[in-house]
């Protein structure tokens, strides 16, 4: 069999809930003011599931509108690879249920946890499936929502997070590569850093005990994963940099996991990156986690600001702890607009 030289990225989508919690909203829940978040965070509101939406609901929402973006049917898939922190269950994989609700009958499907960085490792994941010859479509999604793992009483982390989804669709191509490289790395002996310690499967017999209650919870040193970000993301862009054989001075655009921007601030300064090269929509959905690198890719194309062709560096970050990046040649252009039919001009009589 022939091997296929490269993949194309055909598609982008994403899916937030309607229910959008302000700063000003949360000031009712713990004591922080609307100016303290904005400032030091760059947040001023999240998007949050209701009751009747799901890590799944969201999932489904945005491998929809990205097959839709790319043009394919979805029983043109070969695999589907969820990136998720927060699945509905231990099982089915949130990726079985896209898989279901797509009508992807022919595709393989598995979820994979890399906290906030999840996104990139299933981009490379993806990616390296195609390389080998082993698959032609591949569907990544990248969801979290981390309101409900949330104390909503620890003003530290209930005013960092939003709910979201974002998705690419990887494609198979004999003449193309537009993924050019991928970085990954992990340091798990910063784990106790951000981490949502047990859901119950740690402990014996049922569950987290009510002495350690707020085990159920997501717990972070700000300040330590705020100086181990700022570090990462520079290691990771130039690092990828050189693997895709490209120099930073090249990339067009950054796309930044999304949570803070005084994290996307000092880091694109370091790798001498202009303002206008950054892409950043966490002021409206705050940090999305696994979702939120497609989340803002996916904005910056349907508000005009990120056209092709364009180099871009994905860079994300997370607990692990882990960090990683991906260089994407953007090529691909919205099918939907296309097959937009212009209403023929009316003949004068
Ligand atoms: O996907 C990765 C997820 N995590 C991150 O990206 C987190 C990275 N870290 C950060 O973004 C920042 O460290 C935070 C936004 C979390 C915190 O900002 P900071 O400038 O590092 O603040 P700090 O933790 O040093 O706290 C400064 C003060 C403290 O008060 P005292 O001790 O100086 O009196 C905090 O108690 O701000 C206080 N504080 C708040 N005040 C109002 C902490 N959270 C809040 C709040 N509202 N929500």
């Amino acid at each position: 069999m022939r091997l296929p030289v490269g993949c194309k990225v055909i598609g982008v989508g994403c899916a937030v809930p309607t229910n959008v919690v302000t700063n000003a909203e949360l000031t009712g829940l713990v004591e922080t003011s609307d100016e303290w978040i904005a400032t030091r965070t760059g947040i001023r509101q999240r998007h949050i599931v209701t009751a009747e939406e799901s890590c799944s609901s969201l999932a489904i929402e945005a491998a929809k509108d990205a097959l839709e973006f790319s043009g394919i049917t979805s029983d043109a898939v070969d695999l589907v690879i969820v990136a998720t922190s927060t699945p509905d269950n231990l099982y089915p994989s949130t990726a079985c249920m896209v898989q279901a609700a797509i009508g992807a009958p022919q595709a393989a499907a598995f979820d994979m946890e890399a906290a906030c960085t999840g996104i990139i490792y299933a981009l490379s994941v993806g990616q390296h499936f195609i390389a080998l010859g082993t698959y032609r479509t591949v569907l990544v999604v990248g969801v979290d929502i981390h309101s409900r793992f949330l104390n909503w009483e620890d003003r530290n982390t209930c005013i960092l997070f939003g709910d979201g989804a974002g998705a690419f669709v990887l494609q198979a191509s004999e003449t193309e590569n537009e993924i050019l490289a991928t970085y990954l790395r992990a340091d798990g002996k910063g784990g106790h850093l951000l981490h949502i310690p047990n859901t119950g499967a740690g402990y014996p017999h049922g569950g987290v005990p009510a002495a350690k209650e707020t085990h159920r919870y997501l717990q972070m040193n700000g300040r330590a994963i705020y100086e181990f970000a700022v570090n990462a993301v520079p290691e990771a862009v130039r690092a990828v940099c050189a693997k895709a054989g490209i120099r930073v001075e090249d990339l067009d655009f950054l796309v930044p996991h999304q949570a803070n921007k005084r994290i996307i601030k000092a880091a694109s300064e370091r790798l001498g990156l202009r303002e206008e090269q950054l892409v950043s929509n966490l002021d409206e959905f705050g940090n999305t986690s696994a979702a939120s690198i497609p989340l803002a890719f996916a904005e910056a194309i349907t508000h005009g600001r990120l056209a092709p062709p364009a180099t871009c560096a994905l860079v994300g970050f997370g607990g692990g702890l882990t960090w990683g990046a991906a260089i994407i040649r953007w090529t691909a252009t919205d099918q939907r607009l296309k097959n937009e039919v212009s209403e023929p001009a009316e003949l004068p009589l």
